[in-house]
């Protein structure tokens, strides 16, 4: 269930809204997700990421590029958590959310960002979940409420996770394998590196599992290229000059590298 952002007391679907018993009233929208963020938990008018990358996000996991990844997630899911309540903490468009209710459509499902647009996409799609503008660092969910969540290239913060997950339940996390996009990087970059294979830091779980899921794609078009670039942090580091390089290509062939982190709350 929702928490009321201003009161942290319950929010109850009334009509076309969530109330709590102080009577904070939180419109659900027509696409079906509700704004649970408060101005002063945002650092700009429109956080989170904007809706030309959400797009291009939207077109390259739709095309299939990290199905992969999703069918991975999925069966973690299956093995470790199995039923009960399951949040996608940093939803985006919603892409992995909506496999992962596919093939689970048992669990309760909520999915929170703090780019409206990319929940509005979210809910659009996934119309049995709980979408809400919020962020990761104020969830609006009651304490040890949930089985799992996935954290997939998102913020994360280890309070709130430990603070809504129950005890035995699940974090399941995404970042970078050490020769994620290796290729694409060796066209760009004089001196290409490998990932730093990090995981996350989360003192009240124990880290149960990491599992790898490597491969190779192929991209089939520039717009894709220059689609799955765009989703990147290098973007933003990268000069005008070398990202040209790689949008000369019309095809290209690049390696795919996700660490999966499976972290167990602890007891007490
Ligand atoms: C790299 S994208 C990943 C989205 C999605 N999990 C996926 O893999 O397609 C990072 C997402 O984190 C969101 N984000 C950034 N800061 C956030 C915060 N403080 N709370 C919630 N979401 C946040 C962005 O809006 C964006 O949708
Ligand atoms: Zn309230």
């Amino acid at each position: 269930m929702f928490l009321c952002p201003k009161c942290k007391k319950v929010l109850t679907k009334k009509d076309r809204s969530y109330v709590c018993v102080d009577n904070h009233q939180y419109d659900i929208a027509k696409e079906g997700y509700v704004n649970l963020i408060l101005a002063n938990q945002k650092n700009s008018k429109e956080p989170g990421d904007p809706k030309e990358s959400l797009v291009s996000r939207r077109t390259f996991l739709y095309a299939g590029y990290y199905e992969a990844l999703s069918d991975a997630l999925n069966a973690v899911v299956k093995q470790y958590v199995g039923s009960g309540s399951f949040l996608d903490a940093g939803c985006g468009v919603g892409y992995y959310l909506e496999r992962m209710m596919l093939a689970h459509p048992n669990l309760d499902y909520y999915a929170v960002d703090i780019a409206k647009e990319g929940v509005k996409m979210c809910a659009k799609r996934n119309k049995q979940a709980n979408c809400a503008v919020a962020s990761v660092f104020h969830l609006p969910l009651a304490d040890h409420s949930l089985d799992g969540l996935m954290s997939v290239f998102c913020p994360y913060s280890a309070e709130e996770f430990s603070r809504i997950v129950k005890e035995n339940g699940y974090v399941i996390s995404v970042t970078p394998g050490k020769r994620h996009l290796y290729e694409m990087k060796e066209i760009v970059y004089a001196n290409p590196y490998e990932n730093d294979e990090a995981g996350y830091t989360l003192p009240d779980f124990d880290c149960v599992e990491q599992r790898k899921v490597t491969t190779k794609i192929c991209l089939k078009s520039k717009t894709d290229i220059e689609a799955l670039w765009t989703m990147t942090p290098y973007v933003h580091k990268t000069s005008k000059d070398d990202t040209q390089k790689l949008y000369n290509y019309d095809t290209l062939e690049t390696t795919i590298d996700f660490l999966i982190g499976i972290y167990q709350k602890k007891r007490g």
